[in-house]
């Protein structure tokens, strides 16, 4: 097959973690006689420096003319104090809206290899394999007004049913080729978004019989995600809460760098990042972990272009590496080696590589 993919470093990890994707993809692409064209652009901060915007009418063009985009992350301190239009952050919000990408995929998976690097007993994080499923176009962080003054600050919190439907339909689609279960995570109890986001939930459940369905409030929701992890399989939830839990989900796995995220709409189209910022304490140290963005390529090639075999191929290598024992700072436990970014990647190449031979 022959695909072109817009590949956005933006700032900070983000062209460490980056590099060692495409690095993994190309070695996908030899290997399964693929052709990927790719489309390097600005994004973030090293966009607003070169183009004072942090989402350049090239950057929008590159990826109109893709089939796929992958995004590093974007942010750090040198634009913290920037305005709102002029911060990284908006490069990313406004990616996600100009190409309707509602929803964000972000798998959370215990990796059996990884079980001492959790926070958590091993016997609590142990097999959780759940999906949240982030409303990503709406809510606080797009809402009218949005503005400051000496005095204030005003930030709305607005959903419509339809933005509701279609991330809740999306969830229920996915819960059914899972466990079957979807647990929807409001804040019903105060806020009127939240009643009607389970009002929703209660109307789309009819279409989906063979899915479990229940009901749980983000403070409650926060805490069982730590305590009892495994009772969750789907979770679908608003925008500012899906961004909070998966962080928080994220160390059930031993750490943030392990989170993978597709951000799609219905047609296939997508953009793949890992979870996590631009890291700036570990930026430039080639110490960064490189799974995550190396997993949001396997969720693209599996949900963008149908490429099932190659997406486990990777999802298998970076597996068999960590399970030699081998893996970056972040994780570092009794009995591993710690190693650099770049030679975690070539591990996960070899891995590639020794998988297609044995096949
Ligand atoms: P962060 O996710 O960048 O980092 C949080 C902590 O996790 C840091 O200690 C960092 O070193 C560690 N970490 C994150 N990813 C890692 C990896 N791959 N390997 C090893 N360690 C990793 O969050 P932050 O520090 O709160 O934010 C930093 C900047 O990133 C901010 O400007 C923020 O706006 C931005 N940000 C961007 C995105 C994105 O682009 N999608 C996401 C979150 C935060
Ligand atoms: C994420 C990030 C972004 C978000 C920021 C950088 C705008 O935290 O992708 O999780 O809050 O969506
Ligand atoms: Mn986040």
């Amino acid at each position: 097959m022959e695909k072109t993919i817009a590949v956005l470093p933006g700032d900070g990890i983000g062209p460490e973690v980056t590099e060692a994707a495409v690095k993994v993809l190309q070695s996908i692409a030899m290997r399964y006689g693929h052709t990927f064209h790719l489309k390097h652009a600005l994004i973030g901060g090293s966009a607003v420096d070169a183009h004072n915007s942090p989402l350049p009418e090239e950057t929008v063009a590159a990826c109109e003319a893709s089939d796929a985009i992958l995004l590093g992350a974007v942010g750090g301190v040198k634009w913290d104090n920037h305005p709102a239009h002029l911060r990284p952050e908006k490069g990313l919000l406004n990616i996600r809206k100009h190409f309707d990408l509602f929803a964000n995929i972000r798998p959370v998976k215990a990796v059996p290899a990884l079980l001492g690097s959790s926070p958590l007993k091993e016997e609590v994080a142990k097999d959780v394999d759940m999906v949240i499923v982030r409303e990503l176009t709406g809510g606080l962080y797009f809402a009218e007004p949005k503005r400051r003054s000496e005095k204030s600050a005003v930030d709305t919190l607005v959903y419509t049913r339809r933005e509701i439907e279609r991330i809740v339909d999306q969830a229920f689609e996915i819960a059914r080729g899972r466990r079957g279960k979807v647990t929807s995570v409001d804040k019903a109890n105060v806020l009127e978004t939240s009643k009607l986001w389970r009002e929703v939930v209660e109307e789309r459940k009819a279409a989906y019989p063979d899915v479990e369905v229940e009901h749980m409030l983000v403070d409650s929701a926060a805490m069982k995600l730590i305590t009892d992890p495994r009772r969750f399989d789907v979770v679908v939830t608003e925008n500012m809460f899906g961004d909070i839990l998966s962080d928080e989900a994220s160390v059930i796995t031993g750490s943030l760098g392990m989170l993978p995220s597709a951000s799609v709409r219905t047609d296939g189209f997508g953009l793949y990042e890992p979870v996590h910022g631009s890291a700036p304490d570990i930026a430039g140290q080639n110490k960064a972990n490189p799974s995550a963005a190396i997993l949001s390529v396997a969720m693209m090639l599996r949900h963008s272009f149908g490429m099932h075999s190659e997406a486990s191929a990777i999802e298998e290598a970076v597996m068999g590496v960590l399970e030699d024992g081998y893996c970056t700072g972040d994780l570092t436990t009794a009995g591993k080696r710690t190693v650099s970014t770049e030679t975690f990647v070539t591990k996960v190449i070899e891995e590639v590589e020794r998988e297609f031979v044995s096949e």
